[in-house]
């Protein structure tokens, strides 16, 4: 089934979720229906408050862009982010914020301990664009969305967008024209 994806101006959004204590056959179904969802918008992270559910599930897939072709789908509960290492800038999207882009700084690598889809403890190590994603994907669970962590000046060129989000001028729709999948939409 495809959720219907929360945007902007929606307050669960800006909600801290809640830890899963366990997996029953309705968060399996959730995360099917989060992949379905994810793919159909041509996303490839999307977090659960980012479809109605306040709690701390990430679904991930990363597999259709150009350099990541074997990397494997992942689901992701309950993250905490154990340490970081280095910076870089990259440029994000969001499936909550349509047709809105904006270059942000992240730390470039980080230890992360999860629990997996069969809600066993992991801990992993990720660099380059699966770091970016799941950085990006947890700050949806406290309530952050990346136009927080862009430059003042950056973010005062997409005010116009934002606002127009707001108002709810702008066709949410999914799929909407697909853009390039360089950029990153999660
Ligand atoms: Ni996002």
């Amino acid at each position: 089934m495809i959720l219907p994806i929360n945007i902007y101006s929606d307050d669960i959004l800006r909600k801290k979720a809640k830890p899963l204590k366990s997996i029953d056959s309705g968060v399996e179904e959730l995360i099917g229906f989060m992949f379905e969802s994810m793919r159909n918008a041509s996303g490839i992270g999307l977090a659960a408050p980012q479809v109605g559910h306040s709690v701390r599930l990430v679904v991930l897939d990363i597999s259709c862009l150009t350099h990541y072709p074997d990397e494997k789908p992942m689901v992701v509960i309950n993250p905490h982010i154990l340490a970081v290492r280095g910076y870089n800038d990259m440029e994000e999207g969001c499936l909550s914020l349509p047709g809105i882009h904006g270059d942000v700084e992240r730390p470039a690598a980080l230890t992360l301990k999860y629990r997996n889809e069969n809600f066993e403890e992991m801990t992993g190590e990720f660099s380059g664009m699966l770091a970016r994603v799941l950085q990006h994907e947890i700050d949806h669970l406290n309530g952050t969305l990346f136009v927080d962590r862009m430059e003042k000046r950056d973010r005062r060129k997409i005010q116009k967008e934002l606002d127009a989000l707001v108002s709810g001028t702008v066709q949410t729709q999914y799929p909407i024209v697909r853009e390039s999948l360089t950029v990153l939409q999660s």
